[in-house]
C-alpha cells in the first residue's frame, strides 16, 4: 500500500533495537489486513524514553510496542495499565487515544494462546517455569490465572522466591512456589509436571550448545516443553526433551500472538497470526542464511 498523508505510524521501542523481527512480521500483517499503515522500529535509549513517548502522543501514534531495556520504566509512564500489566510489573504494549496512554502487557496472553495452537490446555496444569525474569512473570501470570501450580527454579533462588511470594501475593494464590536447582527436587518436580516452560536465555543465538541445567532423566513423554527462544528452533533443550519422547515448541508462536494480539488493540481487527509467524520463521532463516554466506566467504 503506497505510503500517503493518511498512513498511520505503528512502531516499536527498545535498545538496541536493529536485530527485532517485528516490523517485518507486523509490517506483513498491517498489508494482509489491508490496514493504510506503516510500523518501523526506533533505538530509544533509556535517558530518552520519556521524551520518546512524549513526542509519539503529540504526534497521534496510537500503537506502540516496547521490548528490553524499556517494558519495566513504561510503568511510570503510562496513565493506566490493564490488569496483566500492573499484575506482572512490566508493559510490551502502548495505546494512546485522545491524549490517554494505557500500558499493555500482551506477552501473557500471547504465550497462552502460542500453547493452546499447540494443542496444550494449560487450565489446571503443572508447571515448572525455569527463570525469575521478566519473561517468566508473564508466563507466571498468565499459567497461574488458568489455575496451573506453578514451581518456580532459577539460577539466583532469592530472586525466584520472591517472585513467587510477589506473585501469590498480587494474584490472591498460593499455587506459585519456589523450587530450588538442586537435582532431587527439581527430577521430583519435573516428573510430576505437564508442563516446563524455559524463560531463560540460556541456549540462545550464539550460545546453541548450552542447555538450562536440569536433570535429563526426569524428561518424560507426557511432558510438554515450551522454550521462549526462537533463535535457534531447535533450541538443545527442545531436542533434548524430544529425544526423551516429550513434545515441545519454540517461541515463535508467543511472539507472533504476542504482535497480534498488540495489531488488534490498535485496530480493532484480528490479525493474520499463522501469516505472522510465518514470517517470522522466514526472516530466521534469511539471516541463518546470510551469516552462513558470510562466514563462509570471510
Ligand atoms: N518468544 C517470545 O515472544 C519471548 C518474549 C519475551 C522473552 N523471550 C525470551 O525469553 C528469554 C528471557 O528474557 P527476559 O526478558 O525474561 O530476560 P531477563 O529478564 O534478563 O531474565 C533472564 C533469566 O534467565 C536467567 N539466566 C540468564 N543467564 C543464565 C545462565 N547462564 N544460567 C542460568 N540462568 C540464566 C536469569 O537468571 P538470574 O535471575 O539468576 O540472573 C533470569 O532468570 C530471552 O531468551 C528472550 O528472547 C521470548
Amino acid at each position: 500500500m503506497p505510503i500517503s498523508s493518511k498512513t498511520q505510524v505503528f512502531c516499536v521501542l527498545g535498545h538496541p533495537i536493529g536485530h527485532s523481527l517485528s516490523p517485518a512480521m507486523q509490517n506483513a500483517a498491517l498489508a494482509e489486513m489491508g490496514v493504510d499503515g506503516v510500523y518501523v522500529a526506533f533505538d530509544v535509549h533509556p535517558d530518552a524514553l520519556g521524551a520518546a513517548v512524549a513526542g509519539l502522543r503529540a504526534l497521534g501514534v496510537v500503537g506502540v510496542n516496547c521490548t528490553i531495556p524499556h517494558k519495566e520504566a513504561l510503568l511510570s509512564l503510562v496513565d493506566a495499565l490493564s490488569d496483566d500489566a500492573a499484575c506482572i510489573g512490566a508493559v510490551n504494549t502502548l495505546e494512546l487515544r485522545e491524549g490517554r496512554c494505557t500500558g499493555h502487557n500482551t506477552d501473557a496472553p500471547g504465550f497462552l494462546a502460542a500453547l493452546r495452537a499447540e494443542g496444550f490446555d494449560p487450565s489446571g496444569c503443572k508447571a515448572v517455569v525455569l527463570g525469575a525474569g521478566g519473561a517468566s512473570r508473564a508466563v507466571i501470570v498468565a499459567l497461574a490465572r488458568c489455575g496451573a501450580e506453578v514451581q518456580i527454579v532459577n539460577r539466583t533462588h532469592d530472586r525466584a522466591q520472591a517472585l513467587a511470594e510477589q506473585l501469590n501475593g498480587r494474584l490472591g494464590s498460593t499455587s506459585i512456589e519456589a523450587v530450588c536447582r538442586e537435582p532431587a527436587a527439581l527430577g521430583s518436580a519435573l516428573r510430576n509436571a505437564d508442563l516446563l516452560v524455559n524463560t531463560t536465555s540460556v541456549g540462545m543465538a550464539p550460545e546453541v550448545d548450552r542447555m538450562p541445567a536440569i536433570p535429563v532423566e526426569a524428561l518424560h513423554s507426557k511432558l510438554f516443553v515450551y522454550d521462549l527462544i526462537y533463535n535457534p528452533l531447535e533450541t538443545r533443550l527442545l531436542r533434548t526433551a524430544r529425544e526423551c519422547g516429550a513434545r515441545g515448541q519454540h517461541g515463535a508462536g508467543m511472539l507472533a500472538h504476542q504482535g497480534a494480539l498488540a495489531l488488534q488493540l490498535w485496530t480493532g481487527i484480528a490479525a493474520p497470526v499463522a501469516h505472522m509467524e510465518q514470517v517470522i520463521l522466514k526472516t530466521l532463516s534469511a539471516r541463518e542464511q546470510e551469516l552462513r554466506a558470510s562466514l563462509d566467504n570471510g
